[in-house]
């Protein structure tokens, strides 16, 4: 089976880019010291309906499952709760749930998020994701991942949404702030995780996400994470150059200047499904991969400018970071369409203007079938290819 012939919500995915919750935040949370991390492997699909991947996660006590999507750049997870009004019909009902709490205002968790709101319920607040405009009210619970329960996880149970950005069941935040997965277990997990993408065409649970330093892979080539304080959220990576077969392409070096201050640079996103590069890195890229193809005759699809109806046979696109190259193959950046015979180039230039103006975002298309193991501790990421489709 092939991909589908570009779905809207796809391409709009381009440019709905990462979660909006990074920003500045003190780490004074409580964090969870001991759980039995029993065997902290937990499968990943693609969930075609959501436009996201997606992780089985039982909330509460007893269980409510939930497929929440995983997010790299987003920190305070989202579950929609009881009530909930704009969310679909699946929701994590809390009146039957014998260990959920709801967080008070002045709690260490409600400092933790933007302007936070005082309510009935306790600590609230709103968030736009994408086109979303998310309201909750911080809540803890017993979070199941696999066999792992994570006691007193603190999650925004989401009251109301609007727009469709927000996926269905909810939002596993596994970014760098505070309030994430990783932030609210180091004792356990050493924020430490790896993921491995299925591509879109696989159905299945193939994928996995493991947390903690166990059942990770030890020699696997890497390079060093960078820290930006406007967008503490973000995984940022140092991209210094990328090859188009044996080409290295002249990119001005700006294009890929990391810059703590303004949060331009580049990071790896499960939540965006094409790589975006700047437009100063993304033209040259582009022209060097049509110059490759002989200047065949080139036609758009979608958010795609690149597409062909003749055979591709550029062999090879390589991203050059500090450290670490990584040679990506044809499936890692050729889409085709279902209908007709048209192979494009999965990536697109960044949209111009907005906060997302000056970043490159490594997508989770070319991340699919490769792990990609994050170490906050030694503050590196590493990748290396592996079939899990
Ligand atoms: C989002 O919704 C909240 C609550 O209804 C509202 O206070 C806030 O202004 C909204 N934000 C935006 C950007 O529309
Ligand atoms: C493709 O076009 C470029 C720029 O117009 C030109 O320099 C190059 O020679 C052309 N390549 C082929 C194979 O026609
Ligand atoms: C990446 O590839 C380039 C050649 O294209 C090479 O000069 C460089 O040493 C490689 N970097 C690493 C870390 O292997």
């Amino acid at each position: 089976m092939r991909i589908p012939l570009f779905p809207l919500p796809l391409l709009f995915l381009i440019s709905v880019a990462h979660g909006v919750s990074d920003r500045e935040q003190d780490s004074t949370l409580q964090i969870i010291h001991s759980l039995a991390a029993a065997r902290p492997i937990i499968p990943i699909a693609w969930g075609s309906q959501v436009g996201a991947y997606v992780v089985k996660v039982n909330v509460g006590t007893p269980t409510q499952p939930l497929l929440m999507a995983v997010g790299t750049s987003s920190d305070a997870s989202l579950v929609p709760c009881d009530k909930c009004s704009g969310c679909s019909s699946t929701t994590f009902d809390s009146t039957k749930s014998s260990t959920f709490n709801t967080i008070a205002c002045g709690s260490p968790q409600c400092s933790q998020v933007l302007n936070p709101t005082c309510g009935r319920i306790g600590c609230g607040f709103s968030q736009i994701y994408g086109n979303s405009n998310v309201t909750a009210n911080l809540a803890g619970d017993t979070l199941t991942l696999a066999d792992n329960p994570i006691p007193g996880f603190t999650f925004g149970c989401v009251r109301s949404t609007t727009g469709t950005s927000l996926p269905a069941q909810g939002l596993l935040g596994l970014g760098r702030g505070p309030l994430s997965l990783i932030s609210q277990t180091p004792t356990v997990y050493q924020s430490t995780f790896s993921y491995c993408l299925p591509t879109y065409k696989s159905s299945g649970f193939t994928g996995s996400l493991k947390l903690g330093p166990k059942f990770q892979p030890v020699h696997i080539k890497s390079t060093p994470l960078l820290k930006s304080h406007r967008r503490p959220s973000l995984y940022y990576v140092n991209l210094i150059a990328i090859r188009v077969g044996i080409n290295i392409v002249n990119i001005p070096p700006s294009a890929f200047a990391f810059n703590p201050d303004t949060g331009a640079g580049t990071i790896f996103d499960t939540g965006v499904q094409f790589t975006t590069l700047v437009k100063p890195a993304y033209v040259p890229v582009r022209d060097e991969f049509r110059r490759r193809m002989g200047n065949a005759t080139v036609s758009s699809l979608g958010g795609f400018d690149t597409c062909y109806t003749v055979p591709v046979t550029i062999p090879s696109i390589t991203f050059m970071f500090t450290g670490m190259n990584v040679t990506l193959p044809p499936d890692n950046f050729l889409i085709r369409s279902t209908y007709g015979s048209t192979t494009c180039l999965a990536m697109a230039a960044e949209s111009d203007g907005g906060v997302n103006s000056v970043l490159n975002v490594i997508g989770s298309f070319q991340q699919q079938n490769h792990r990609i193991l994050i170490e906050e501790s030694k503050s590196r990421l590493s990748v290396a290819r592996e079939p899990c489709s």
